[in-house]
């Protein structure tokens, strides 16, 4: 699903300057029908942008960087959220063409289910951009704006290893995002390529995926196999889901495999959830958890020794691209794409950035100096 080397460090510095330049010609009314700006002309809307849920703070985040980006523009944008829902999604879809979008920046809740609200916008002429989620299986969609998805499993997955105690037969305990989402496909596939060794040499033991013990010898898996594990421990990225499958697990497991553990979980909300849940086990000694999207309640966390990492996304990256590349757009011109993300049905060019990973150590030095968070924001730095 990918197909993304490494970019050096200069483009991406690059890419920032010219994209924070670019984001100076937007500017936004966040759900309020409102339009304003020189180029919008009787009640139009240049860019609809459609995210998956504000009951999450990443996305929350997100509208948060994409008001501080369009200030002062010149294009209006409206903001819409689809509260866990593809009907609202497609809804939300049709009421945006009906105010003459041009360009339609779109997380979806559900990859797959987006096809049809896609392919709606597309037939009406707009340029689909997928944000942060690809939408699969369609050929509804122009250009996709992401993170390295595979790195950021990656990261945790290494994170573990190199955070677990030195024996053999330490627990694992394994956690994933939606199956709905082709994301959560990535980061398990990009934790599985860093841990599958070590649990295939008795490193690491899984302690509550049947399936995912199966196939323990397999570097590679497929989508099929993937989806399988997935359909195991899943998330679906619902914290209360979360701390549910891990009561369920630790009631379940026997004492080897409580003590030192080490745990992979999928993001910052299940992260949370997980980790209360095993802090609160006595016969729990210590446990590792990973997590991601910088998240303040999990930057706390971390702060904290509650949970051990996040994976740091920069949102404001992210924004900068996609209303870069909306810019280039409706100005006629072909936006630059660094790679391209096969969904299933098209080959899909895409721009990709990179990771950071985020613990005690560095909360200082990558979010509070870069400003991308204030020191006041919380206690005990
Ligand atoms: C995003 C993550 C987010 C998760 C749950 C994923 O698609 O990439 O940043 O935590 O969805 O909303």
């Amino acid at each position: 699903m990918r197909n993304f080397k490494l970019f050096s460090a200069l483009l991406v510095a690059m890419l920032m300057v010219f994209l924070v330049g670019c984001s100076n010609d937007v500017s936004t009314n966040s759900g309020d029908g409102k339009t304003s700006g020189k180029k919008a002309k009787g009640g139009k809307i240049n860019v609809g942008i459609v995210l998956p849920t504000k009951d999450e703070p990443r996305w929350v985040q997100d509208e948060t960087r994409f008001h501080d980006a369009l200030k002062d523009s010149e294009y209006t944008t409206e903001i819409l959220f689809s509260q866990g829902s593809s009907a609202k999604e497609k809804e939300n879809v049709e009421t945006l063409l009906n105010k003459g979008i041009d360009v339609l920046i779109i997380a979806p809740h559900d990859g797959p289910a987006a096809g049809a609200a896609v392919e709606a916008a597309k037939k009406d002429g707009v340029t689909v951009i997928a944000y942060d989620r690809l939408i699969t299986d369609t050929k509804g969609i122009d250009y996709y704006v992401t993170f390295d998805s595979v790195a950021v499993g990656e990261a945790q997955g290494q994170y573990l290893i190199d955070h677990a105690g030195e024996e053999k037969g330490i627990p694992l305990y394994l956690y994933a995002g939606a199956a709905s989402d082709n994301n959560a496909f990535l980061f398990f596939e990009g934790a599985w390529n860093v841990l599958q060794p070590k649990i295939a040499d008795g490193t690491f033991v899984i302690a509550n995926s049947s399936t995912a013990e199966a196939l323990k010898d397999k570097a590679e898996l497929t989508r099929d196999e993937l989806g399988k594990i997935l359909g195991q421990v899943t998330t679906n990225w619902d914290a209360n889901e979360a701390k549910n499958k891990a009561q369920t697990h630790l009631t379940a497991a026997k004492a080897d495999f409580k003590g030192e553990v080490v745990v992979l979980a999928p993001n910052d909300g299940t992260s949370r959830a997980i980790a209360d849940v095993f802090a609160s086990d006595p016969d729990v000694s210590k446990y590792v958890i990973t997590g991601q999207d910088a998240e303040k309640a999990s930057i706390q966390y971390i702060i904290d020794g509650k949970q051990s990492m996040t994976v740091f996304k920069d949102v404001r990256t992210l924004v900068a691209d996609a209303m870069g590349m909306a810019v280039d757009i409706l100005d006629g011109k072909t936006p630059e794409t660094t790679g391209s993300y096969d969904n299933g049905s098209i080959e899909v060019p895409a721009k990709q950035t990179d990771v950071i990973v985020i613990e005690q150590k560095n909360v200082k030095s990558e979010l509070i100096d870069s400003g991308y968070y204030e020191e006041s924001e919380f206690t005990g730095l």
